[in-house]
């Protein structure tokens, strides 16, 4: 069954111009895009998308990294989109992350790892809803 995740370009790979290979290992790897665009959050709304992670440590630093410039926020579908995505993508550190992952190709520190993946089905779920309306996704099965 194709299930679907939420994907975010973070500033930092924005900053640095890797868009385009990102999106391209991403479609190589076999994820369709069904939802795609380009925004900046606020401080507030970065809090409320993270808000699992209140009180932790980086909670101020995390939010206020991923409110500093535009993102690329992506709704992807793919058998095993969420765990297929986060392999994909490698581990939250860039220099503990598998050669060939986004993380350890693009990623520069723990802090700036230039990619987010949902890391379950239902926060996919809700990730995606908090970006995208349901009109704003196509079917490609149409
Ligand atoms: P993400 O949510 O961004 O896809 O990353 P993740 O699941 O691999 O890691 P998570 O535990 O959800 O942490 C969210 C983001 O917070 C930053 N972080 N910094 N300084 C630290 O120890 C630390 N730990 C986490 C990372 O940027 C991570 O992506
Ligand atoms: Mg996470």
């Amino acid at each position: 069954m194709r299930t679907r995740t939420l994907a975010i370009i973070k500033p930092d790979a924005v900053r640095r111009n890797v868009v385009g290979e990102i999106i391209s290992a991403i479609t190589h790897a076999g994820f369709r895009i069904i939802g795609m665009k380009l925004v900046q959050m606020t401080k507030a709304q970065a809090e409320s998308f993270y808000e699992v992670h209140r009180g932790r440590p980086f909670f101020e630093e995390l939010t206020r990294f991923m409110s500093s410039g535009p993102i690329v926020v992506m709704v992807l579908e793919k058998e095993r989109a969420v765990e297929d995505f986060r392999a994909l993508i490698g581990a939250t550190d860039p220099r503990q992350a598998a050669p060939g992952t986004i993380r350890h190709r693009f990623g520069t520190s723990i802090g700036e790892n230039a990619i987010h993946g949902s890391d379950s089905p239902e926060n996919a779920e809700r990730e995606i809803a908090f970006f995208f309306s349901l009109t704003e996704l196509v079917d490609h099965a149409l």
